[in-house]
């Protein structure tokens, strides 16, 4: 119970209940149970706002040492997405020119040179990223994270994603980050998506094969 207790209590607080209160069902099925990785896009257009307000949601998920290394190019123009297109398998060429947005999910290979803004009260955090793996390591893992707390807050606002890995990361890397120090993690379409095109949800795991409890 000190554990449920744990991960409540900000909720429990907020909604001046005392006992452990879940998010409501509607944010539940928002974020997950309804939500899908879409394939088809209608044409609605997804206003700046919401991109901004997603971030927003999204820099306050948790990084190590607030290292906060993800970056994010929203193409919602055309022709910005045209220049994506050509370096996406073929099979995801169309989920790139037809989404209104499609996000390049990045990272700042020199992440650390902002911990002196994002970890101030320790001015020797840059430091502890001067070995090229763990820094690279720190790069991968937080902006992976990052990048899922952005589609979840996409969801959260009522737009729909469609993650993808099928790219060619150096031709990405040219295209949009030539002479900066920010590598392409994945893709990401957002929109409306059309349920028309959705392909079956797929099994997950169990909890009994997927996890232990120790
Ligand atoms: C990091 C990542 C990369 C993915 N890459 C692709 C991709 O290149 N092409 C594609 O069609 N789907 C891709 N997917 C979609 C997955 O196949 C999909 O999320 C998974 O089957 C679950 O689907 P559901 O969310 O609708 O249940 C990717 C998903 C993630 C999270």
């Amino acid at each position: 119970l000190t554990d449920i207790f744990y991960y409540h209590k900000k909720i429990k607080c907020q909604r001046g209940s005392d006992v452990p209160q879940p998010a409501p069902s509607e944010a539940l099925e928002a974020l997950f149970i309804e939500a899908r990785s879409h394939n088809g896009w209608r044409d609605t257009p997804v206003a700046e706002s919401v991109l901004r307000h997603a971030f927003d949601l999204a820099k306050l998920g948790p990084t190590s040492a607030n290292c906060s290394p993800g970056r994010f190019v929203f193409l919602q123009a055309l022709e910005a997405r045209q220049r994506l297109a050509p370096h996406v398998s073929a099979g995801n060429r169309r989920k790139v020119l037809t989404a209104p947005v499609c996000i390049v999910m990045a990272y700042d290979r020199n992440f650390a040179d902002r911990l002196i803004d994002l970890f101030p009260h320790k001015p020797e955090a840059k430091a502890w990223f001067s070995n090229p793996a763990m820094s690279a390591e720190t790069a991968f893992r937080n902006s992976t994270l990052q990048g899922a707390y952005l589609m979840l807050a996409l969801r959260a606002l009522g737009l729909d994603c469609g993650p993808m890995s099928g790219f060619d990361q150096d031709g990405v890397d040219r295209e949009f980050f030539a002479g900066t120090s920010w590598v392409t993690n994945f893709l990401c379409s957002v929109g409306e998506g059309d349920p028309d095109a959705l392909f079956p949800r797929l099994p997950r795991l169990a909890f009994e094969d997927a996890c232990w409890v120790l």
